[in-house]
């Protein structure tokens, strides 16, 4: 694009006092530049065209805070990432749509208020829920900083799922798992700082970052105690989905799921604590019956189909189990009846010795699983297709172990409504971002750890618990939390009290008073505009975001020749993420788009739409992170909703619902947004629009 003619157009704008070209304004001579000019001239606000505000708004907020200003008087324009990066071949277009987007910077920018960052205090005290291997390292992590923590158990004792494990892998050696349990638990206990409660349920959580408020049930607390802690973490752990009888699982004793042959295995003399472990080791002290010479393994019981992804660590549970019965008993035949065996690199020596001891692997093919028969005597035969051999197996199972997949902790329904998170389908917690903010989630001070998250091995459950212990350790080290002044703010003068807002916020950061007035607890609101879209007397806006600046930037959007051009309006994580990923894969797409970045999609509402058919786009496409991905729980559902009701609403108003586009998109999906917009120009002809 033409930059200086940019420049130039900026220029001769209303209320610009200067535009300056700046080669690279994120350079520290240039941002001094730019404070000399801001002080020079009496600026009272900027707007910077550049690259994307999801890289450097903070630097340049930053910067002008420097200069005197207050940061929230900034306003920023990616046209690197929206314009020149992807209109490479139409420059004269490409500085078109450049001066519509700064227009559209300076129309907002005259409008944005002064805002304050939040700055909450937060104690060092955290609690710990779920003992298990991530949450007691998590604890142990914790007091080893100086903090205290709490480790709450709803079972009796301390361990987890390791309580029913016999051995554990660790460090590449294998371990006795209740001997590892003990050490651990006795670390714990014998460690400073650290409080134990076992046998309690939570009842209620409230408050926020700096102030959560537990109300538990039972346990070897005082009565209906009340737990006041800064940060939590969240290690509740996993368990085994149940078959359901599939693969005769709950008619025949002889068939059985990894865990519950671990308890068996566990059961031997052999892998009893050392206290209670007599000298001789065999198989039949374990309680498996007598004849047990012949074990059959399936791995993939529901898991690795349509609805679930690889477990992730049944491959190793098998070899590993495989290799306890092989020490109960040498001369055991174990069959490992396979689809793809996934084992890390670490573990090559593991299968080796599995190999080695005589343990054999088939591979049975994706459509057809091995199938179990009983004889009339009640013996197992398991009929298979060696897919490598390309031969029918039939094998006795004196044993039939079935490698299930796993489920998030039964208290995670209860867990994640209070604590106002979210979790997947098989209810395993879902952090804010896998990499922009992993063992994080949406609410402050909250962090995930181990097998709550997904299945994890022993040493990645440890990392975990103390990647999560340091998480929250960041703000209680800091003694004060910053939450960013983009929220709520309510004006009590048309408000009918109908309780919407409070209804609807997903982070409950709006209570009403004995007289039903709403009213936004900042340090609880993120900010996401979900409430402000939907209060029907318009009575509540959302810090740099209000109604007046999004409606400011559609209508600059659409001063010139609206009917080419489609109005976007884009969440500021997964959506603009997307988009910048098209720019920085050079991804070309037609000009039309005239981008408007919102916090979430929850905050556009209808009017912001409307207006933009009003004034004449082409189209209007609202974008937002793939689902259930969105930063504020649950917006991208509210959005989506809306703008079918939306749809009915043009439809009645005489505009082309159609015309009206959703898409949810990852921040990686720079390839999807190119084709929408390739779509959209498509099925409205814009190309042709005169
Ligand atoms: Fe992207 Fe809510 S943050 S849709």
């Amino acid at each position: 694009m033409n930059v200086p003619e940019v420049v130039e157009y900026a220029r001769g704008l209303d209320h610009v006092t200067l535009a300056d070209e700046g080669r690279w304004s994120c350079s520290v001579d240039y941002l001094s530049r730019m404070q000399a000019l801001i002080r020079e001239h009496r600026i009272n606000r900027v707007v910077i065209a550049s690259c994307t505000p999801r890289t450097h708004e903070g630097l340049f907020k930053r910067n002008i805070q420097q200069a005197g200003m207050n940061p929230y008087l900034l306003e920023f324009v990616s046209i690197r990432e929206q314009v020149s990066w992807v209109h490479m071949r139409e420059p004269e277009a490409a500085t078109q749509k450049a001066k519509d987007l700064v227009r559209m910077g300076v129309a907002k920018a005259v409008l944005l208020e002064e805002g304050e960052e939040i700055r909450l205090p937060v104690k060092q005290d955290c609690l710990v829920i779920g003992a298990g291997a991530a949450g007691l390292s998590a604890a142990l992590n914790v007091a080893g900083q100086g903090f205290q923590a709490i480790v709450l158990e709803k079972s009796d004792r301390l361990g987890g799922m390791l309580n029913t494990l016999s051995l554990v892998r660790h460090d590449s050696h294998h371990a006795d798992a209740a001997q590892w349990v003990q050490s651990l638990a006795a670390r714990v206990y014998e460690t400073p700082g650290i409080r134990v409660i076992t046998g309690a349920e939570i009842e209620t959580i409230e408050g926020y970052i700096g102030n959560y408020t537990i109300g538990l049930k039972g346990g070897n607390g005082s009565p209906g105690e009340r737990l006041h802690v800064s940060t939590i973490v969240v290690a509740t752990g996993m368990r085994e989905i149940s078959p359901e009888g599939a693969f005769k699982h709950g008619e025949n004793p002889r068939v059985m799921t990894q865990l519950e042959l671990e308890k068996r295995i566990r059961s031997s003399k052999k892998f009893q604590p050392p206290e209670d472990r007599e000298e001789t080791n065999d198989l039949r002290s374990s309680g498996f019956h007598p004849e047990v010479k012949n074990v059959v393994f399936i791995q993939c019981v529901g898991s690795k189909n349509d609805t679930r992804g690889c477990c992730s660590i049944g491959c190793h549970a098998a070899v590993k189990n495989a290799l306890a019965l092989k020490a109960l008993d040498p001369d055991i035949q174990i069959h490992i009846l396979y689809r793809d065996l996934s084992m890390v690199k670490e573990e090559g020596e593991m299968l080796k010795e599995a190999k080695h001891l005589g343990i054999r692997f088939s591979r049975f093919p994706d459509d057809r699983y091995p199938e179990p028969v009983e004889n009339l005597d009640g013996t197992l035969v398991v009929k298979t297709m060696d897919i490598l051999i390309g031969k029918e197996l039939q094998l006795p199972a004196d044993l039939l172990v079935l490698t299930v997949a796993f489920q998030g902790d039964d208290t995670v329904e209860q867990l994640k409504g209070l604590l106002k998170v979210s979790a997947n389908p098989d209810g395993f917690f879902q952090e804010s971002h896998v990499k922009l903010a992993p063992l994080e989630f949406p609410a402050d001070g909250v962090a995930l750890a181990g097998c709550a998250k997904s299945p994890m091995m022993l040493k990645e459950s440890i990392e975990a618990g103390i990647g999560a212990a340091m998480r929250v350790s960041i703000p209680m080290k800091r003694g004060y939390i910053e939450a960013e002044g983009i929220v709520a703010d309510i004006d009590l003068t048309d408000c009918n009290q109908c309780g919407l807002c409070h209804k609807r916020c997903p982070y409950s950061a709006i209570s009403v008073d004995a007289d039903k007035n709403p009213r936004v607890i900042k340090a609880l609101c993120k900010g996401c505009g979900l409430c402000a879209a939907d209060c029907p007397r318009e009575c509540i806006t959302i810090v740099h975001f209000t109604d007046d600046q999004v409606l400011a930037q559609v209508d600059a959007a659409l001063l010139e020749a609206p009917e080419k051009k489609i109005i976007g309006f884009v969440c500021h994580w997964c959506a603009l993420g997307g988009v910048d990923m098209a720019g920085v894969s050079r991804l070309q797409y037609p000009v039309h788009a005239r981008l408007i970045r919102v916090m979430c999609s929850a905050r556009v509402s209808m009017k912001m739409m409307l207006r933009a058919f009003e004034k004449g786009a082409a189209g209007v496409l609202v974008a937002g992170c793939e689902f259930p991905t969105c930063h504020y729980i649950s917006g991208n559902y509210a959005a989506e909703s809306r703008v079918r009701r939306m749809k009915k609403k043009l439809a009645r108003s005489g505009y082309d619902p159609e015309r009206l586009i959703n898409v949810w998109c990852s921040a990686a999906d720079g390839p999807k947004f190119a084709k929408t917009m390739k779509d959209m120009v498509k099925q409205f002809n814009l190309d042709n629009a005169s």
